[in-house]
């Protein structure tokens, strides 16, 4: 069985991120449950990594599945222009709820890049609709939005993109002053940073159509970490100068940073809101870009012109919005928050016990993100030397994606204290 389904992966796929020139086969994933995954050979992992930073409660948990079903058996699509439906209003409604209160329109869509390019296309169009031309981003650099063409434009410096460069919108990019134990340079690449925001914003200011980050970690870009008075520092400047903020909270939404979204952490509201990834808990895409009331109101109008002409087939399926409900109600029943305190002390414990390891440095962490760099491995993503310790993590039961020569885990929430303890001592030794 497990031969055959390689052979038809062989012969018929393409994988995201994978260059099959050099990469194992795949392994076939058979079943889920909770923080594991089984494969056909009988073999288990621990999904340290959520599966690529989705799954908050676990997989195939029994009442997500439930709103699945029952809410397939009603009604499982329709079009979302001309109707609507209790699951999308019911999750609309618990989103404004829950995230920062200027926040107050909900768009749908289906993946963190669409829920971005969405983000820009909105701050282009709201100073169009105003009859003024702005359309210029700032990012961080390093940043990662998303693989469309607006998303990587924005995420540029990220490495990813070379091949696109030439057919790339221009943005203007910002240093990252990334923070993790015993960086001495700190406050130095904090000052470098806001300085060159107000150059920025000194020159480029009337071009500006708005700033986007993701908020307190980049993730992709290698899991680094700022300060959230610097993140304070940066939204107000910004907004003192009018211009709109984006928070990509894709990746750091629901729960990874220790607070419900990264926004929680500061004073200042983001004036639009993406989010994807643990939107659904992991199981159905879905993705929600959130507008303060200002901006969506520069497209109600009776101009034609001033629509937002946009749109996804799968805008807030139903059974997506129904599994999304499920997920956040989850967070009240398991008390979620709990177990992310559990996660947060585990990996200070063991964080301290690595960075005994001389080839181990730049340790950081956030709520359920731990990260450091290990300098036996190259830092060039998708190196030999990264593909082998993935492997040897994997052999070793553990699914762990290192980018370049940083290890991370950000285990589902559900994951056991003495799961995450044995991972931890497995790290340790392999790394030995
Ligand atoms: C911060 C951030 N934004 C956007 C995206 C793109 O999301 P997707 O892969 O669902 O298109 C990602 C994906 O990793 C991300 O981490």
């Amino acid at each position: 069985m497990t031969d055959e389904i390689l052979r038809k992966d062989r012969k018929y796929l393409w994988h995201p991120f994978t260059q099959s020139k050099v990469s194992k086969d795949p392994i076939v994933i058979e079943s889920a449950k909770g923080e594991k995954l089984f494969d056909s050979e009988g073999n288990e992992y621990i999904d340290l990594i959520s599966s690529w930073w989705i799954n908050t409660h676990g997989h195939c948990r029994d009442e997500m599945i439930n709103s699945v079903f029952k809410q397939s058996k009603k009604l499982e699509q329709v079009l979302f222009a001309g109707f609507t439906h209790k699951p999308a209003v019911d999750l609309a409604q618990k989103l404004i709820q829950i995230t920062p209160k200027g926040l107050k329109r909900v768009f749908f869509s289906d993946n963190g890049s669409t829920s971005v390019e969405i983000a820009m296309k909105v701050a282009i169009q709201y100073w169009f609709n105003r009859g003024e031309k702005k359309n210029k981003f700032v990012a961080l650099r390093g940043g990662y939005h998303g693989d469309t063409f607006g998303a990587m434009s924005v995420g540029r410096t990220s490495g990813f993109y070379e091949p696109f460069h030439e057919m790339l919108n221009e943005s203007l990019f910002i240093s990252f002053p990334d923070i993790w134990t015993g960086n001495n340079q700190l406050q130095k690449n904090e000052i470098k940073a806001i300085d060159e925001v107000k150059k920025i914003i000194k020159n480029e200011r009337e071009q500006l159509a708005a700033v986007i980050l993701e908020p307190l970690v980049q993730g992709a870009g290698g899991m680094r970490i700022c300060r959230k008075e610097f993140l304070l520092q940066l939204v107000k400047i910004f907004k003192e100068a009018g211009i709109i903020v984006i928070f990509d909270e894709v990746m750091t939404g629901f729960g990874r940073t220790g607070k419900m979204f990264a926004a929680d952490f500061i004073d200042e509201e983001p004036d639009i809101m993406c989010l994807a990834k643990s939107l659904t808990g992991g199981f159905i895409p879905l993705a929600a870009t959130i507008f303060s009331e200002k901006i969506h109101k520069e497209f109600v109008a009776t101009d034609l012109k001033k629509t937002f002409l946009h749109g996804h087939t799968f805008s807030a399926n139903p059974v997506a919005c129904s599994v999304a409900l499920s997920s956040l109600q989850l967070f009240e029943k398991d008390n979620t928050f709990k177990k992310i305190k559990m996660i947060s002390k585990i990996h200070s414990k063991f964080l301290l016990e690595l960075s005994k390891n001389p080839s181990v440095s730049k340790i950081r962490m956030i709520g359920t993100i731990a990260a450091f760099d290990y300098h036996k491995v190259s830092n060039v993503y998708g190196s030999t030397e990264s593909l082998l310790l993935r492997q040897k993590f994997l052999e070793n039961g553990m699914l762990l994606r290192p980018i370049g020569n940083t290890i991370y885990l950000m285990p589902p929430y559900c994951i056991s204290e003495i799961n995450l303890k044995k991972s931890y001592e497995k790290i340790i030794e392999i790394l030995q």
